[in-house]
């Protein structure tokens, strides 16, 4: 068995004009594809070749000798992660994510606020992140191809801040890029779901 390289959750030119199909094409076909390839041909032959992606991501976290893998099996889980936090129509959350965004911004508003501020400071290649941080929403930002999931984090929704993201569409405008995903494209019925499974498995450990 082999990584599977996902298909989008969307057509490729379903979430214009926010985001243009000939991204699509590049950052899924060309770059998400690549990090599926690099990491099923860095595995071919060892122990994780049977393993899942999670667990490859987490296997080979932490150590100098698999960063390698660890750059593109990261990479090819954030960025599936990524295609299922976004939807052509974004809009606000309901239910359960909008209490816990509540409990930890008070507003939506604030939370979209502090969303685009961690967006733009962060530096360089990355990725913006809700997580469930206890019964609160976090926001962090993470580097290059680093994953919550290494650090025992529930993410709920992600944004990419790789140029390849947004570099077509808004050259270096990262900031309207940000504002498109939050008020047009961001999936809050897929933060939903994280949060309800996530409760699930706190559920079932008590
Ligand atoms: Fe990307």
């Amino acid at each position: 068995m082999t990584v599977q390289f996902p298909a989008l959750p969307f057509a490729n030119d379903a979430l214009e004009p926010h985001i243009s199909r000939a991204t699509m094409e590049t950052h899924h076909g060309k770059h998400h594809k690549a990090y599926v390839d690099n990491t099923n041909a860095l595995i071919t032959g060892t122990p994780l070749a049977d393993a899942s992606l999670e667990d490859i991501v987490r296997a080979s976290a932490g150590r100098k000798s698999t960063a390698a893998l660890f750059n593109n099996a990261a990479q090819a889980w954030n960025h599936a992660f990524f295609w299922k936090s976004l939807r052509p129509t974004g809009g606000e959350p309901r239910g359960a994510v909008k209490a816990a965004i509540e409990r930890s911004f008070k507003t939506f508003d604030r939370f979209t606020s502090a969303f685009a501020t961690a967006s733009m400071e962060h530096f360089g290649s990355g990725w913006a992140w809700a997580l469930l941080d206890g019964e609160k929403i976090k926001i962090a930002t993470t580097s290059n191809a680093v994953t919550p999931i290494v650090r025992g984090k529930t993410p709920l929704l992600v944004l990419d801040l790789w140029e390849h993201a947004y570099y077509l569409d808004y050259r270096n405008k990262r900031a309207d890029y940000v504002w498109a995903f939050l008020t047009s494209l961001a999936n809050w019925a897929f933060a939903e779901e994280n949060l309800r499974t996530a409760s699930n498995l706190k559920l079932a450990a008590e």
